[in-house]
């Protein structure tokens, strides 16, 4: 069951490969985060990072609770306006970002541009001072810590090409240069240090590595941030092993190492953050169906399903381990390790090189756990396999988000050839 439905039920409906949303664990995991910043004496501002997952419902429906978007793109921004989204409640990053991506932020009044680089500050500078507008921007910092999933470590050294590095100089040039420029109006530090952190103490190292940057700053020019933004990162459970953190604790402690910071008579920055995983992941899952098992020589049972790395690119990418289960055999004793393959021509294409699981046979639903985040947003079309739907579930009402791909679309940008 998800959302109060039958998951036999949903796949016949929708049709297999599936992703399924349940909409009480979105919320759940939204509303941690509320509480988590409202329990804090400092303002505190969630922005979810729509790179996880993102759709028209989806801005929708953060529009509604109140919660921020972070986009990196012309075609997340347009999604998101499109849905209704407020520009001035959306913050726009990314390494990249075009001339043509700038000029629709600025005319979104997007609530911060957060800079990645000086050749992108001098266009934002050049295409506000054009529409005639003072920029709201953030300058994204690479503070040097380096967060794993199990352990973090502090370097002197950066190598990354995001943002400004705080030891190389970069970070000061930034800002000097814009502080200059009339057009920006330059209202704090980004550092968003990893993702799938499984421990907190990096997110605290951050936030004191940007306070006491701004400490400097204040000193210096007497320039203090209205804004720290900590980023993303936060982890998930992806299986039954896993272990996170209380991200209320991890807030509390950063935002008492801002605040000793402050300087006396200034008032301790807002403190935003930008969880994307951590709102989506669990709360999704993807329903397959198996097409084939197969047996090799050793031993080796293969599984094969109806979908794999075009709609779960992330175990052939970063060797992403998740959770199986089949349908209609949860709890039943695992009889036989099999490799659940996908469906694609790639010999990588593997969902889960080793599952115990009960005896399967063809026409099995399996159910992969904590796919929300990053699947349906990294999906390809690759062997011109559409893309699945996205269904939203909530308390026993299903709702489409996205449509099953269908080969007419596949095809519909593709013009004939002319002879
Ligand atoms: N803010 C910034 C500036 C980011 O670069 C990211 C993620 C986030 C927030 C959200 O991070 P989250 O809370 O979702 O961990 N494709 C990879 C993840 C790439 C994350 C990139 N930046 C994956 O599938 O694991």
């Amino acid at each position: 069951m998800i959302g109060g439905l039958a998951v036999d039920e949903l796949a016949r409906t929708y049709g297999t490969p599936l992703y399924v949303l349940d909409h009480q664990t979105m919320q759940n995991r939204i509303t941690g985060f509320q509480q988590a910043l409202g329990q804090m004496k400092t303002p505190g501002s969630l922005h979810y990072a729509g790179k996880a997952f993102l759709c028209q419902a989806m801005a929708g429906y953060l529009a509604d609770l109140g919660v921020g978007l972070d986009v990196v793109s012309g075609g997340e921004l347009f999604t998101a306006l499109r849905a209704g989204f407020p520009g001035n409640h959306m913050v726009f990053h990314g390494n990249v970002k075009t001339r043509d991506e700038i000029r629709e932020a600025l005319r979104a009044r997007v609530g911060h541009l957060v800079i990645d680089s000086l050749a992108e500050m001098d266009v934002i500078e050049e295409e506000a001072g054009r529409l005639g507008v003072n920029v709201p921007v953030l300058l994204r910092i690479t503070p040097g810590i380096e967060a794993h999933t199990h352990a973090f470590i502090r370097t002197g050294q950066f190598d990354s090409k995001f943002g400004f590095g705080l030891k190389d100089g970069l970070a000061d040039e930034a800002v000097t240069h814009a502080l200059s420029l009339p057009h920006l109006r330059l209202e704090g530090f980004h550092a968003h240090i990893g993702s799938q952190i499984l421990e907190g103490e990096p997110f605290v190292a951050n936030a004191e590595a940007l306070a006491e940057y701004s400490v400097r700053w204040y000193r210096d020019v007497a320039w203090w941030p209205q804004v720290l933004d900590l980023g993303g990162g936060f982890g998930v459970r992806y299986g039954p092993d896993d272990v996170t953190f209380e991200v209320g604790e991890v807030l509390a402690r950063a935002e008492a190492v801002i605040r000793e910071l402050t300087p006396s008579g200034q008032e301790p920055p807002t403190i935003m953050i930008e969880p994307g995983r951590s709102i989506v992941a669990e709360a999704g899952i993807t329903v397959y169906q198996v097409e084939a098992v197969k047996t090799v020589a050793g031993g080796k049972r293969y599984v094969s399903v109806d979908g794999g790395m075009g709609d779960n690119i992330r175990p052939a990418l970063y060797q992403a381990a998740y959770h199986v289960e089949v349908d209609g055999k949860v709890g039943e004793p695992g009889v036989e390790a099999v490799t659940v393959a996908g469906r694609y021509c790639e010999s990588g294409d593997v969902l889960i090189a080793e599952a115990h699981l009960p005896h399967i046979e063809v026409g099995d639903h399996l159910v992969v756990y904590a796919t929300g985040a990053y699947n349906y947003s990294m999906a390809s079309t690759y062997n011109r396999v559409p893309r699945p739907p996205v269904v939203m579930v909530r308390e026993g009402v299903a709702e489409t988000w996205v449509e099953r791909e269908t080969y007419a679309h596949l095809a519909s940008l593709d013009r004939a050839w002319q002879g």
